[in-house]
């Protein structure tokens, strides 16, 4: 039990086609409502920090509670750092024993992106710690941009090998129609599914990251409005396109979002059917619970559903 880096495991998911949760962590109950699905499926794990995560706990606290994780279940974790926007954040994380970093260069041109990953692999590689990058923007449709637009900004295959040739790095985050948050399309889900397919087969061995990949599930939607929240016309990716993606060399699977509606629902629920209650471990110990069972039915039901590991 330790925490470790993910190269074996995406080497491992990337034979097996299955693939790895990466799951967003702001607290001690996401983080045990996480560890604990994991540790009940008997499945790789990576828990990740946003610089708002980072900003939000304070860093030692995340770091201090992922090791409490690995104490207390006795698994193998990843820690990874989720969208680093520039150098300094990178190093911080490898100084304070991260064992992954994602350097996103992804708004700057392909020369600049270069550079920045390269700086990152560099230093961190002399850290013997794992590096993802991106390549391709994931526009969302609060970004307001049309169909075609969006998929001028998808990941370019050639570019794609150019990239892993050019910088080393040893996972690669690509854009082919997915994007954070709660609101991913606004007609029928679409995601390249061919571009896909070609990134795969010109750079087989490198594990592919696919962000904003939450479902939002409508039946946590609805307990969230239900319940007095107001997530009017959310829409994720199907389940089943994800599933897909898997088969083509995407082994690290990003979700927060689901975590977040999960949780939420369950608090409103709780706080609207016991009004009596204060004491916030009634509420929160039910909250982590809904981790837990999001995390169980992520990783049974979409990143091994081939049932292979
Ligand atoms: O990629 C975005 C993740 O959902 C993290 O979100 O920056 O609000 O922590 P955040
Ligand atoms: P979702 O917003 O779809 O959960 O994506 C999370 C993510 O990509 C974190 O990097
Ligand atoms: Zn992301």
């Amino acid at each position: 039990m330790a925490l470790v880096t993910p190269d074996k495991m995406f080497q491992k998911a990337l034979k097996e086609d299955y693939a790895v949760g990466a799951f967003n962590v702001n607290n001690m109950e996401i983080i045990q409502g996480i560890v604990d699905a994991a540790k009940e499926e008997n499945a790789p794990l990576i828990l990740q920090v946003s610089a708002g995560a980072r900003k939000y706990a304070r860093p030692a606290y995340l770091v201090k509670l992922v090791e409490a994780a690995i104490l207390d279940t006795g698994l193998d974790i990843v820690l990874h750092l989720d969208h680093g926007e520039d150098f300094e954040i990178c190093k911080k994380c490898v100084d304070d024993g991260f064992t992954s970093v994602m350097v996103d260069g992804s708004k700057y041109p392909f020369k600049e992106n270069v550079a920045l990953t390269k700086e990152v692999v560099e230093y961190a590689h002399a850290h013997g710690v794992s590096v993802e990058a991106e390549l391709g923007r994931l526009a969302g449709i609060e970004d307001n941009v049309s169909v075609d637009k969006r998929s001028a900004s998808f990941t370019d295959p050639d570019e794609a090998a150019e990239f892993v040739k050019l910088t080393a790095v040893d996972s690669l985050a690509i854009a082919i129609g997915t994007s954070h948050g709660a609101y991913k399309f606004k007609g029928d889900p679409y995601l390249d599914f061919e571009r896909l397919k070609i990134i795969n087969k010109l750079i087989p061995d490198t594990p592919l990251v696919l962000h904003g990949a939450s479902t939002v599930l409508p039946e946590f939607v609805s307990l969230c409005n239900r319940y007095g929240g107001d997530i009017p016309g959310a829409k994720g990716v199907p389940e089943e396109m994800i599933r897909e993606a898997v088969k083509h060399g995407v082994c690290k699977v990003n979700i927060d979002t689901d975590l977040r509606l999960a949780m939420t629902a369950e608090i409103r629920k709780h706080l609207t059917d016991h009004p009596e209650d204060f004491d916030p471990r009634k509420y929160l110990g039910p909250a982590r619970d809904a981790i837990q069972a999001m995390v169980s039915h992520k990783i049974r039901n979409v990143l091994n559903a081939s049932g292979k590991r």
